[in-house]
């Protein structure tokens, strides 16, 4: 039997939210994860009378760990390009939104969560928030949209260091890189997002999507050949052996050896 782990609720007037729970696996995104995603979404699409949708997930710790590594660990190079495409689809869907789109960032956002929180309109964290891509550390690169997102969200240099370096970064430092619109207490982060989210829904309807529509339109000019060349080349990461160490050793709880298992 299949596990609903994304809900829609109707929070205040104009405002919904979408929430994943995965608590488990720190709300790791799976296939089937994906797909309910995008059916929430698919819903919400026709809702006319919705302005704002807040994106948040279950548990205090973790706001997405990325997508799910033991799902992965035996994946084809093929199955690994469906993958990708298959995050980036629903996140594409998810920025397309009509509504602004919210993400609430309780914990770690890291590889494909954060991938999830930059397909929204903007983040707002809590202090004890983690970000990152950690991707390389598992023989990976982000397959999710990151790889294009977050060079269009603070600009070439400093987005291929996180991509990179695979560094934890604190909400602070994400902040002053522009990367999350507030950062708040731990304990008043759903209350600054209803704030922020009342405050969007109190203005015009029609308006609130025209200016979303009309500041979309700024990033399309990157095009899809970015986000195809990330799936190829994430696909490819699946061919040799340094992401089977990578994943491999996630799983058995080691360090990976990359050094002995080199590939081209
Ligand atoms: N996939 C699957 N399971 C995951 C997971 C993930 N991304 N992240 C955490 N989990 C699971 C753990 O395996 C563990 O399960 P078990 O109890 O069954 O062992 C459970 O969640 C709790 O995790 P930890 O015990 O590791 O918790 P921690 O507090 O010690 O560490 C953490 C938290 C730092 C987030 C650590 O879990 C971690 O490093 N997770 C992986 C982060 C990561 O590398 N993300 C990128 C994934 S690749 C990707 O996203 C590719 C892409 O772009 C498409």
């Amino acid at each position: 039997m299949t596990t609903q782990c994304v809900h829609i609720s109707n929070l205040q007037a104009g405002i919904a939210a979408i929430e994943i729970s995965r608590p488990e696996a720190l709300n790791a995104l799976n296939s089937e994860v994906l797909t309910q995603l995008i059916t929430s979404i698919q819903k919400l699409q026709k809702e006319d009378d919705l302005s704002v949708i807040i994106l948040r997930t279950s548990g205090d710790k973790s706001f997405v760990a990325g997508a799910d590594i033991k799902e992965m660990l035996n994946y084809s190079s093929q199955q690994a390009y469906e993958f990708s495409k298959q995050g980036q689809n629903v996140f594409t869907a998810l920025s397309d939104l009509p509504q602004v789109v919210i993400a609430q960032i309780q914990g770690f956002a890291l590889g494909g969560g954060l991938e999830l929180a930059l397909a929204a309109d903007f983040m707002i964290a809590s202090q004890k928030a983690k970000f990152g891509l950690p991707e390389v550390g598992l023989g990976l690169i982000p397959g999710f949209g990151g790889t294009q997102r977050l060079v269009q969200r603070m600009g070439y240099s400093r987005a291929l260091e996180w991509m990179t370096s695979a560094e934890r970064y604190s909400a602070d430092a994400a902040f002053q890189l522009g990367l999350l619109n507030r950062v708040v207490e731990h304990d008043q982060l759903s209350s600054a997002v209803e704030t922020v989210a009342n405050s969007i829904a109190a203005q015009g309807p029609s308006a609130v999507r025209a200016a979303k529509k009309a500041a979309l339109a700024a990033l399309s000019a990157t095009g899809q050949l970015g986000f195809e060349f990330e799936a190829q080349l994430f696909s490819q990461r699946f061919s040799g052996s340094e992401a089977r160490e990578g994943l491999a050793a996630f799983v058995e709880k080691r360090k990976p050896e990359f050094r002995s298992v080199r590939q081209a």
